[in-house]
């Protein structure tokens, strides 16, 4: 099957926001005197925003009512928002924009397949949307990753097996998600991490349409 549209995962493979969602939950962790380091951030990375508070919460033994966490995601949103709103092309992740344009280039559909409710928002500051054919994210999926839900969606868009697709992913979660769907899964970060990935990457610098499709027929 050859190459015929690639899915991204949106923070930690076009922008790192990462360390802006720590900074947010850190923030609020320690105001619930829950102990969070930026080690146990890397769980995080693919979870949704009430799958994250969960896990949080859990780590504290801390039990709380539907209203209180709704009151708590809005304000770690709040804070979110207010690091991120600065993002401009600048903060793009090395080789992200290259390869986005190079794959428009060839014809091949590009999308987006992200847990965030504010991947349209950043996609929009640092100046991406116009290259995207369909941007799949929080807002319409019910199942964060590792369910394969939101690839599966954005296939679906796209109109293409997703055996034809390449998915670019930094979290463990996302990879499994990509696996379980059939797609051809990336791995975008350190190799021990993304151990299920079809192949690994550290960025996206000097990737090559040429080189997926290689690595699609292998
Ligand atoms: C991404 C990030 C997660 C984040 C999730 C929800 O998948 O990797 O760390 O929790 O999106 O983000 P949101 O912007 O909707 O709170
Ligand atoms: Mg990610």
């Amino acid at each position: 099957m050859g190459l015929k549209a690639c899915l991204f995962d949106m923070d930690g493979v076009i922008v790192d926001s990462a360390v802006h969602h720590f900074v947010a939950w850190k923030r609020l962790a320690d105001e619930l005197s829950i102990s969070f380091t930026e080690e146990d951030n890397h769980a995080l990375k693919g979870l949704s925003r009430v799958d994250s508070l969960d896990h949080i919460l859990r780590m504290g033994h801390l039990h709380l009512d539907e209203k209180t966490k709704v009151k708590l995601m809005d304000q770690k949103n709040a804070w979110y928002l207010d690091l991120i709103q600065g993002m401009r092309e600048e903060d793009i992740l090395p080789g992200a924009k290259e390869l986005i344009e190079s794959l428009v280039a060839e014809g091949i559909r590009v999308g987006l397949g992200s847990s965030s409710r504010n991947a349209q928002l950043i996609l929009d500051n640092v100046g991406l949307t116009p290259l995207f054919d369909t941007v799949v994210d929080g807002n319409h999926i019910t199942l964060s990753k590792p369910d394969p839900e939101v690839f599966l969606k954005g296939a679906a868009a796209l109109g293409i097996d997703p055996r034809e697709i390449v998915v670019f992913e930094d979290a463990a979660s996302g990879v499994k998600a990509a696996k379980t769907g059939g797609f051809f899964a990336v791995g975008v970060g350190e190799e021990e991490q993304l151990s299920e990935a079809d192949k690994v990457v550290p960025d996206l610098s000097g990737l090559t349409v040429d080189r997926l499709r290689t690595w699609m027929s292998a």
